[in-house]
């Protein structure tokens, strides 16, 4: 590719282009990677010398915007350059981003992977540029190439999301003493896209904390569908969650029955689930519905007394991390981890900074949403960011 000089380019960099038509520079370029990348010595280099390529699943969400709004506000206010890229959620269009980002030059690469298992190629081209790899909330599975995994602590929020459904139903109170209600109760699961790392700690932590109540009978799945297989929702998508919602009350509720609660491990799944509910005639008081992310739409639904619970992650804190670990690697230093056992990807333990998760009833929307800056009051009101 040619090489076009750019604001903040180095001077080795324009020096090198100068050579550029001379074969030595071709052979340069083979050893060290075209552009920067993390083969030069970026210790030693100005922000505006260093490129970031921050990869982001889709845009259909809206936690990930945020994600990618963070990440990027957070090294441009650094005097980083960032290439940020969202996938649209198609795997291949992911890895011609990646791809691209480090045929430019990128000098470390932050990603948020729509399939865990689907980049192996693309971290094997970083890892040969030395360009350093940071897993962005989902572990990036089967390659060693995996450098850092910033995330929050997803079993936690597995455990979370059950003892949300748990106070939801009265079964606990929210201090874990035991409720009042004693089932039996009817309740259904969902799980969020097998091919995300996540999906499978949210759902053991779950589960490890529903099993007891419905092994002794005070909760009931009533379509006996308690595998993850059974449970899950590829591409974490709101209409296939709706879809199956519908199925599950045709095939399990015609006898009159009802639902009394569903787990949800994440807010776009759970308005399918709710709409699905609705849809079918449930109305004042919903059945109890679990969630994550804080997303806007499924806060306004908690304050309206339809969706019973969230999981707020503060992606701020995140992007804040992922920035800590990047401006590491370009040191040249190794990031702080808090966890260096959890989070095995299939070849090796990836070093991890996990952030906590806070569970979010409508009583607390106010502090830890509103006041704490996340969403204002009016956006909460109306169900949209602005
Ligand atoms: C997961 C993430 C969740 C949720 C979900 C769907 O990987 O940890 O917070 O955002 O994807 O986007």
């Amino acid at each position: 590719m040619a090489y076009e000089p750019r604001r903040g380019d180095s001077l080795n960099k324009r020096l090198l282009a100068a050579l550029g038509a001379a074969a030595v520079a071709l052979s340069l370029a083979a050893c060290s990677g075209e552009g920067a990348g993390s083969g030069t010595d970026t210790a030693n280099q100005a922000p505006t010398d260093l490129t970031i390529g921050v990869s982001m699943p889709t845009q259909t969400s809206e936690r990930w915007i945020a994600d990618g709004n963070s990440v990027k506000e957070k090294l441009t206010a650094k005097g980083y350059k960032v290439d940020l890229q969202y996938a649209g959620d198609d795997i291949p269009t992911q890895s011609q981003q990646v791809d691209q980002m480090i045929t430019q030059g990128a000098d470390v690469l932050i990603i948020a992977a729509i399939d865990g298992t689907a980049l192996s190629s693309q971290l094997q081209a970083a890892a040969d540029k030395k360009i350093p790899v940071i897993s962005y909330d989902r572990l990036i599975r089967d390659s060693k190439n995996v450098d850092f995994y910033v995330s929050f602590d997803n079993y936690k929020v597995g455990v979370a999301q059950a003892t949300a459904l748990l106070v939801g139903l009265g079964v606990l109170n929210k201090d874990g003493s035991e409720g009042t209600a004693k089932g039996p109760l009817n309740v259904e699961l969902f799980a969020g896209s097998l091919d995300d790392n996540n999906a499978h700690f949210f759902f053991d932590g779950a589960m490890d904390t529903l099993k007891p109540f419905i092994d002794k009978g005070t909760l009931v799945v009533k379509s006996k569908q308690t595998s993850i297989e059974q449970a899950a929702t590829l591409r974490w998508q709101q209409e296939t969650a709706q879809k199956r919602m519908e199925d599950l009350l045709t095939s399990s509720y015609n006898d009159g029955a009802k639902v009394a609660g569903v787990l949800s491990p994440y807010d776009g799944l759970s308005r399918g689930i709710i709409t699905a509910l609705q849809n079918a005639g449930y109305k004042g008081k919903m059945p109890v519905v679990t969630g994550q992310d804080a997303e806007i739409a499924s806060v306004k639904l908690i304050n309206d007394g339809v969706q019973s619970s969230t999981v707020f992650k503060d992606t701020r804190l995140l992007a804040e991390q992922a920035v800590t670990a990047a401006e590491a690697f370009l040191k040249k230093a190794t990031p702080e981890a808090n966890d260096t056992k959890t989070y095995d990807n299939g070849v090796k333990v990836v070093p991890s900074y996990l952030l906590p998760v806070e569970t979010v009833y409508k009583d607390d929307i106010q502090k830890s949403l509103i006041d704490s800056g996340y969403w204002t009051a009016d956006e909460v009101k109306a169900g949209q960011a602005k």
